[in-house]
């Protein structure tokens, strides 16, 4: 799966100028360094429903790589996805991605693609103010490398 999407990453990488994807801190992660990350977590045995963050999906590689740890996993039977992008010229492929990953998978995965600005949707519950969800969305792992911009749109 993961060697799939670094491939049409890599399309994507040499058809969208740096100048448009460095307005979002538009950078990926290595296959390598995808999976390194992924095997870094501990995965309680067991488990049969995993929830996952990944604020900042790009194409989704860190998400692809989590997911093919899961795999391994025979307890896990569903896998619910969150994943926020707020770059409108990735959406398609990131789309596109998880769906490979979706059928490409023995587990049932829920996908939720958010295009909001992950930073600036989320300061109300942070802070507890009037107006904030009282009771935000927790997950169970959270995997990132994460939009490195200040999160103003512009
Ligand atoms: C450093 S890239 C990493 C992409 C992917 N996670 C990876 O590791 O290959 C960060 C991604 O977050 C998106 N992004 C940047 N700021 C964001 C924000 N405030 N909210 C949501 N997504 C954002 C960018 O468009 C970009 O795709």
């Amino acid at each position: 799966m993961l060697d799939c999407i670094i491939e049409r990453t890599n399309k994507y990488i040499d058809s969208m100028p740096k100048k448009e994807r460095k307005k979002y801190g538009q950078f990926f992660t290595s296959k390598d360094t995808a999976r390194y990350m992924a095997g870094l977590y501990h995965i309680p045995v067991n488990q049969a429903e995993v929830s996952i963050l990944d604020a900042g999906t790009g194409t989704g590689i860190l998400s692809c790589a989590f997911i093919e740890k899961l795999e391994q996993i025979d307890s896990i039977q569903k896998i619910k996805l969150t994943c926020y992008e707020n770059d409108g010229n990735i959406w398609n492929l990131l789309r596109a991605n998880l769906q490979i990953c979706q059928e490409k998978s023995k587990k049932d995965i829920q996908i939720q693609i958010i295009t909001d600005n992950y930073i600036t949707s989320q300061y109300l519950d942070f802070n507890c103010m009037i107006g904030g969800n009282p009771n935000p969305e927790k997950y169970d792992f959270v995997i990132g490398n994460p939009p490195y911009e200040n999160g103003i749109d512009s």
